[in-house]
């Protein structure tokens, strides 16, 4: 049996992982579900946002699924990233067929670095008035990140990696990274190229099919997913998934959404793909098919949440898959 440390969080995280649940009962495979908290609840209760009895059964566990958290998401997803050592987040960004979106069949896998940048947190009040942050990157980080985009654009049967940077500017942070993506792609039999950041974001607004895997930094990533997930109908269809040697946690790109949390109304697609690749993570990769076209089917079919322009509620919908599920 594979553990797996279930974190519901805070607001629609909540909701969204009992969707989830709900698609897992249906093929109940040999998974062992540990329910742990963590999140602004957690730290009311305990004061700590993520608890030590949390953390220490995340790394017993072989993935961690994750809802989402509220304010202290940097106290809890970003420390569980860097805890786990999850160097990779792949973050897709896909076009569904019924989701009214900017563009159709964009198809784009974001590998951001999850592990470096400035989001290390090394920031510091150097002087009244003046702080300063720290950008470290380094040369095994560049290369695991650049390795790992290489290896799943092969699996995937994908066509080019493009690395995005700011070489001309952070010659230093910047330039190893770009020189260590163009070392390694010359070890692949993959398309390569790299653009600018700045430039890439216009060209992911007015041609996103120029894109099939994209490997960059972490912030850069971090921001270059929200906008990638914008153009194909938004946080309510973007999963992702931590990947490191040891450890992987998988949780959508979408945060707690106070706005509509306790409506019971969160769109549970992002969580159920989120589900989907766990199970392909874990070798299920015709239970991840099966996931994966059902949600397209219901979408299609316009049976969504209302920021789909639909009237479902969360567990509805979640049932509307279900229920493909049962009849392949
Ligand atoms: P958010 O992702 O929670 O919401 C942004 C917008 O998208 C809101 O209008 C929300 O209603 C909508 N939205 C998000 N997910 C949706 C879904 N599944 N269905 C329908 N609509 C959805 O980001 P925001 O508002 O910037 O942050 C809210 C809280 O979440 C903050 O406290 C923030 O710190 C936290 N956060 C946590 C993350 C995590 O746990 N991984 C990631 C991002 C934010
Ligand atoms: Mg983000």
């Amino acid at each position: 049996m594979d553990r797996i440390t279930v974190i519901p969080g805070d607001g629609i995280g909540k909701e969204v992982i009992n969707a989830a649940m709900l698609v897992l009962e249906e093929l109940s495979l040999p998974f062992e579900y540990v329910w742990m908290e963590a999140g602004d609840e957690a730290y009311e209760k305990y004061g700590k946002a993520l608890p030590d009895e949390t953390l220490e059964e995340c790394k017993k566990s072989k993935a961690v699924l994750f809802g989402a958290v509220g304010e202290t998401a940097a106290d809890v997803i970003v420390r569980l990233r860097f805890e786990l050592e999850t160097f990779a987040n792949i973050r897709p960004a896909k076009s569904y067929r019924g989701v009214k979106c900017l563009y159709d069949n964009v198809d784009i896998v974001i590998v951001r670095e999850n592990t470096e940048c400035l989001y290390k947190g090394l920031e510091f009040e150097v002087a009244e008035g003046i702080a300063e942050g720290i950008r470290v990157i380094t040369r095994k980080g560049c290369e695991r990140i650049a390795r790992f985009a290489f290896e799943l654009a092969k699996r995937e049967g994908r066509k080019r990696v493009t690395a995005l940077h700011k070489a001309n500017v952070m010659k230093k942070t910047c330039g190893l990274f770009r020189e260590v993506c163009r070392e390694v792609a010359k070890e692949y039999d993959v398309e390569f190229n790299d653009y600018y950041i700045d430039a890439a974001c216009m060209y992911l607004v007015m041609d996103p099919w120029r894109f099939d895997v994209i490997v960059t930094t972490n912030m850069f990533g971090d921001i270059v997913s929200d906008l990638a997930a914008g153009l194909v109908g938004g946080l309510g269809l973007a999963p992702s998934a931590n990947i490191g040697e040891k450890y992987a946690i998988f949780e959508p790109v979408h945060g707690s959404a106070p706005d509509i949390a306790g409506k019971g109304i969160a769109n549970p697609s992002a969580m159920i793909l989120t589900t989907a690749m766990m199970l392909r993570h874990f070798g299920y990769l015709e239970e991840a098919a099966k996931v994966e076209k059902a949600l397209e089917e219901v979408l299609a079919e316009g049976k969504t949440t209302p920021d789909l322009g639909g009237n479902l509620k969360t567990m509805e919908m979640a049932q509307e898959v279900v229920n493909k599920l049962k009849s392949y």
